[in-house]
């Protein structure tokens, strides 16, 4: 049986306005839901999320973080400016800022950090690549991620997720296999027991993220270690985003 509170995530990436935030809040009106639910929406959009969520139950993230706390850091946001916010978790690492934004794992550990100094949830996304998965090097690659991004890292009475996105799945429509991922998963959850003990490893959230929809969700969600969901294009769609978050709140359910 899970142990753990489900968690779904939506990453709107560089999409979305205020048509996309009104249509989605309204469609959480009203509704409870057994799983956490997050929206991370550019940061511009973020305070007119916030205004509404007085009527639902959803939590705003961030996609991204600051490394420093203030300064001469032009178009950079700090992690107490987004907690002053509002804000309750945020995305570390995303592939898309490994690559395109040449973000290390170095980087990741001081954003994980900062995140946590200012109690931020930090969601610490890692994941191969085709071709890596291709040469067998997907465990070096995710173990090099985690090592680099959790070094020195103390989880007492702080909480972690740790979001697995294959790069080859993103944006795809080529999700991994419910049993693909959840070897993964299992793989990312021994190598936290060795990162940490086994008792932080057995309480952080493993999410799943690559063209998550919601004809693939529960199954993702049945497996073991899968404890959550990251979505980028289907939760632009606000009657398909609720609808995933409906099942993993079911799944919650049924595991109390
Ligand atoms: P996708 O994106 O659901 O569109 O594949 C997921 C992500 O990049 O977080």
């Amino acid at each position: 049986m899970k142990q753990r509170k489900p968690i779904v995530i939506a990453n709107w990436k560089l999409n979305g306005g205020l048509d996309l935030i009104c249509t989605s809040v309204a469609s959480f009106i009203g509704k409870h839901f057994a799983a956490q639910i997050a929206i991370c929406p550019p940061y511009l959009y973020m305070r007119d999320m916030l205004t509404f969520l007085q009527y639902s139950e959803l939590q705003i993230g961030s996609q991204n973080v600051s490394r420093y706390e203030s300064g001469a850091y032009t178009g950079e946001t700090s992690a107490q400016m987004l907690k002053q916010a509002g804000c309750s978790l945020c995305l570390i690492g995303h592939s898309e800022r490994r690559a395109m934004f040449a973000e290390n794992n170095e980087g990741c550990q001081i954003k994980v950090r900062t995140a946590l100094n200012h109690e931020l949830l930090p969601v610490l996304c890692v994941g191969e690549n085709q071709q890596q998965r291709e040469t067998n090097i997907t465990e070096q690659v995710l173990r090099e991620q985690l090592r680099g991004g959790l070094t020195g890292i103390d989880l007492h009475g702080k909480d972690l997720c740790i979001a697995y996105e294959p790069v080859w799945a993103i944006g795809t429509g080529l999700a991994a296999t419910p049993a693909i991922a959840q070897e993964v998963h299992q793989f990312i959850r021994a190598e936290l027991t060795r990162i940490f003990d086994e008792a932080t490893a057995n309480r952080v959230r493993i999410l799943y993220g690559g063209s998550v929809t919601k004809s693939n969700a529960r199954d993702l969600l049945q497996q073991a270690d899968i404890d959550g969901l990251l979505v980028g294009g289907a939760s632009l769609d606000p009657g398909h985003f609720v609808a995933i978050c409906e099942q993993a709140s079911e799944l919650a359910e049924i595991d109390d």
